[in-house]
């Protein structure tokens, strides 16, 4: 049988990381492809990740390439590709240089992947993934996003240290951009089974949601070189093992909204299916009206984010 052919674009540290836990996952074989200024560079990670195999035990390939022609017919295509944040710059300072990277990106993915499932993760998100979709022309159950799986995570994982607890017992879900209006969704988070609201007061969990807001920022300020990347590459590693292994998942992803919600065309966090098509079923939940609303303001972030997005790529 065929192994799953994973290639990711931008071989920085998000890419790099998730081409490890692919790899190490035995997801498939990997292809790691940057830009011809970084030269050798991917085939240097790649191949220090072949060395790595004999240790940890995994049998995929993975190669560096600044050729698109080495990621030909890719099953899944992960764009890493742009800058990230420093210290002062939010997710949407990152837009009019990432836009163009993106586009860039997307023309040499249609042509060489035609088939693939497309994951985006470059920031800012949601613009990103829009850009990406217009691009590719490919039906939007291929292209998503990576967001709402790592701020999940985040969730859970304040949620976790808060009540001294295993993380695999938090369950939670988030919806919205991936910015700092995003929706974690209370009424849907359990530990346990139990209903966090049993567990944390109101006025704690307001500050385990401020925190979780404001998750990227946090890192961005300790690591002060650039933003998160262990997390975010593991959160795109489940994405690519659920379609790989079509595993239908039911977790956050960007995807097209049209008439679901009523956000009429645009990417945003929602929950979904993910299986081996990409987004199978968008799960459309029934929310609190206080949740409605918190969603609502987001979806208009988002709005706000696609709208400079296409002003700056005109000018
Ligand atoms: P990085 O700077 O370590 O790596 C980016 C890589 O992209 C560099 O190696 C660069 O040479 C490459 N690149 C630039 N233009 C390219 C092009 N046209 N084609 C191929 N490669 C190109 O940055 P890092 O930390 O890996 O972050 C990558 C992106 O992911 C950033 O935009 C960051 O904001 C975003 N991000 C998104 C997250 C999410 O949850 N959606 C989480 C973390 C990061
Ligand atoms: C994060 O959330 C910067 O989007 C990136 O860590």
């Amino acid at each position: 049988m065929r192994r799953a052919k994973i290639s990711i674009i931008g071989a920085g540290n998000v890419g790099a990381t998730c081409a490890h836990w692919c790899a190490a996952a035995e997801l498939g074989d990997v292809v790691l492809l940057d830009v011809p200024q970084t030269e050798n560079m991917p085939k240097g990670k790649a191949l220090d990740l072949m060395q790595a195999s004999p240790i940890m035990g995994y049998d995929s390939a993975v190669s560096g390439t600044n050729d698109y022609a080495d990621t030909a017919n890719s099953d899944v295509v992960v764009i890493t590709a742009g800058i990230a944040r420093k210290p002062g710059m939010s997710r949407d300072d990152l837009l009019s240089t990432n836009a163009k990277i993106v586009t860039s990106v997307a023309e040499q993915v249609k042509r060489t992947s035609p088939n693939a499932v497309v994951i985006v993760v470059s920031n800012p998100l949601d613009a990103m993934v829009q850009r990406a979709f217009q691009v590719l022309g490919f039906p939007s159950h291929r292209v998503i996003g990576q967001a709402g799986v790592l701020d999940t995570a985040r969730f859970r994982t304040f949620i976790a240290m808060e009540l001294g607890v295993s993380v695999e017992d938090v369950s939670a879900m988030l919806m919205g951009g991936h910015g700092d209006t995003m929706v974690p969704i209370a009424s849907c988070t359990s530990v346990g089974g139990i209903p966090v609201s049993q567990l944390i007061p109101d006025a704690r969990m307001a500050e385990i949601v401020q925190r979780t807001r404001d998750g990227g920022a946090e890192i961005v300020s300790l690591l002060k070189t650039g933003s998160a990347y262990y997390a975010p590459a593991a959160a795109t590693a489940q994405m690519v093992e659920a379609i790989v292994r079509d595993k239908k998942r039911l977790v956050p992803v960007a995807a097209l909204c049209d008439k679901e919600y009523g956000v009429g065309g645009y990417y945003v966090g929602v929950p979904v299916v993910l299986g081996s098509k990409g987004v199978e079923k968008i799960i459309e939940l029934s929310l609190t009206d206080s949740e409605k609303a918190a969603f609502a303001k987001s979806v208009d972030a988002v709005k706000s984010l696609v709208a400079s997005m296409e002003t700056l790529l005109k000018a």
